[in-house]
């Protein structure tokens, strides 16, 4: 009773509010009655804590500016699915739309920010984040708005000769990764963190809560790596967790063009991804202080230095890798190091869900399925050294990746590629976003002739609203197949049935959701 005063109290006070809204707060605060729960899970635009809450989680600046028109109406904070249950109900009856958020990492600000003029509110999962761990049966159930640092915390906590095979950043949050592939480290080994589900628990669009049995093996397949956004609320997910070894071996060599740098990058297009998959070397192309081109061989090696160098002597002898460029470590200390702390770290760094870079970035991504010509590298160098802040990060494939079919999951870049390309470029002012975002974009024209075609394949993971933007910059719904096909290429098609089975009514909507049949 005393909530329902509360929010009529808002509701008198507050001119601002549309039938529309005042519809949703109603049914909305009629279910929190039911369960008997706070006001502190509704966060309305006259709450003093909604701007601190909705930028709490943005790791992409271009999408900071609290004064574009397609901010939230509210903002559901769940401490418990029910809340989940009734926000989906609500908005359903009401017709906001929902943008779900759990580490808030979506490189084009998709589970926080709407589209112009359309009413929408943001569900976000940072509270639903428990994490239990079973080593015994060696899997883990995880809340999505956990942090991949916090899951692999948990884990840590339990046995260090147990880890789980998804991507460096520790605030990436588990619900966005997870549902749109996630790779890491020792996905060379283990694949992506979509292959290692188990199970997972999922609000639909009728507000049911559904497990994997009761969600059937369709929807259970879409979700894991064909973007959760599109099908409903995953709040939970049963992990499987996978052995790593007491050591492992790290080694980071840098090489400049004028030492060599070219030479070793074309024999690595050749081997990395047919190294042993206890192996992962990816190269990291930067421009240095000394205004050149740099390129850093990074490499996690599952196993203990004295076994490394030989392999590295049979495999990759031009790099001409020491002992003395080798650390051994524990997994956990591997963690540390890629989420860019020291190894040397407490632990508890990695509970740190606010510690990442906040400027502006923009990225794109490719797949390369033959080795890029020294020419194509030339030219590549060159566009590079125009932009200091850009880096490029060349992920070699092969391994478990090669095994697993392309149509296990939605993610589909499998046996045939020998790496994907990151291309990122990042920024501290405003005022130059349009310079930036024209160079990267210049730069992956340049790229078309040497990456994968028919289609230019993509990661969703590394979201981009290029992909399938008409020539007045609009995304259009109706160009879904572009980036559809590039994201998921033949599972596309199964995506959108699926899709069309669960959700016909298109409820789940974002620029990029998969879209149900008919295609319009
Ligand atoms: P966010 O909350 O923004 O969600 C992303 C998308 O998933 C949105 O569409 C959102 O609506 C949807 N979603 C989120 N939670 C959901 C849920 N519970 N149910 C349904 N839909 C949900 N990738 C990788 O594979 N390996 C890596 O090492 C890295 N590293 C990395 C570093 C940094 C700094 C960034 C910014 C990103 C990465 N990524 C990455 C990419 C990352 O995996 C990708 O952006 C994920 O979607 C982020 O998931 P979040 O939950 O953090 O994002």
């Amino acid at each position: 009773m005393l909530l329902i005063f509360i929010l009529f109290i808002s509701l008198d006070s507050v001119t601002s509010y549309s039938g529309q809204e005042k519809g949703f707060l109603q049914c909305f605060s009629s279910h929190l009655e039911q369960s008997n729960q706070t006001s502190q899970v509704l966060i309305t635009r006259n709450s003093s804590d909604y701007s601190s809450v909705w930028k709490s989680s943005i790791r992409n600046a271009r999408f900071l500016n609290t004064s574009t028109p397609n901010l939230p109406r509210f903002i559901i904070t769940p401490f418990h699915v029910s809340h989940i249950q009734s926000a989906v109900i609500c908005s359903r009856e009401y017709g906001l739309q929902i943008r779900v958020r759990s580490g808030g990492h979506d490189y084009e600000g998709l589970s926080y920010v709407g589209e112009a003029d359309v009413p929408f509110l943001v569900i976000d999962l940072f509270n639903l984040r428990s994490i239990s761990v079973d080593i015994e049966n060696e899997s883990a159930w995880v809340e999505s708005g956990a942090t991949l640092g916090e899951l692999y915390y948990k884990i840590a906590e339990k046995s260090k000769l147990y880890g789980f095979p998804a991507g460096s950043c520790s605030t990436v949050g588990v619900g966005g990764h997870i549902s749109g592939g996630g790779f890491g480290t020792i996905f060379r080994k283990y694949g992506l963190a979509a292959d290692n589900v188990i199970d997972a628990k999922i609000v639909d669009v009728n507000g049911k809560i559904l497990c994997r049995k009761t969600m059937g093996e369709d929807l259970f397949w879409a979700i894991r790596g064909g973007g959760g956004a599109s099908f409903g609320v995953i709040f939970s997910w049963r992990l499987r967790l996978v052995p790593v070894p007491s050591t492992l071996t790290l080694f980071s060599v840098r090489y400049t063009l004028e030492q060599g740098a070219s030479r070793l990058l074309q024999k690595w297009q050749t081997i990395g991804n047919e190294l042993n998959e206890d192996l992962f070397i990816h190269a990291v192309l930067e421009v240095t202080d000394a205004k050149t081109v740099g390129v850093s061989f990074v490499s996690l090696y599952l196993g203990g230095a004295e076994n490394l160098i030989p392999l590295m002597q049979e495999s990759f002898p031009e790099l001409g890798l020491m002992r003395e460029n080798c650390t051994e470590m524990d997994w956990i200390q591997s963690v540390l190091y890629f989420a860019g702390f020291s190894t040397h770290d407490s632990l508890e760094v990695l509970l740190d869900r606010t510690t990442q870079f906040k400027g502006f970035f923009k990225a794109k991504s490719d797949y390369v399925e033959e080795p890029i010509s020294e020419t194509g590298l030339d030219g590549l160098y060159k566009r590079l050294l125009e932009e200091e802040t850009s880096y490029l990060i060349l992920t070699p494939y092969g391994g478990k990746m090669s095994e697993i079919s392309d149509t296990e999951i939605p993610f589909p870049h499998r046996i045939g590629n020998l790496y994907k390309i990151q291309y990122l470029v990042t920024w501290s002012i405003e005022d130059e976003s349009a310079k930036h975002t024209g160079w990267i974009r210049r730069l992956y024209e340049y790229m078309k002739p040497y990456v994968s075609k028919a289609p230019r394949a993509a990661y969703l993971g590394y979201r981009d609203l290029d992909l399938g933007r008409n020539k007045n910059g609009n995304t259009s719904y109706a160009r879904a197949n572009i980036w559809g096909l590039k994201y998921f290429k033949k599972n596309f098609r199964r995506l959108v049935q699926v899709k069309t089975a669960v959700d016909p009514g298109n409820f789940f909507w974002n620029e990029q959701s998969v879209p149900v049949f008919p295609l319009k």
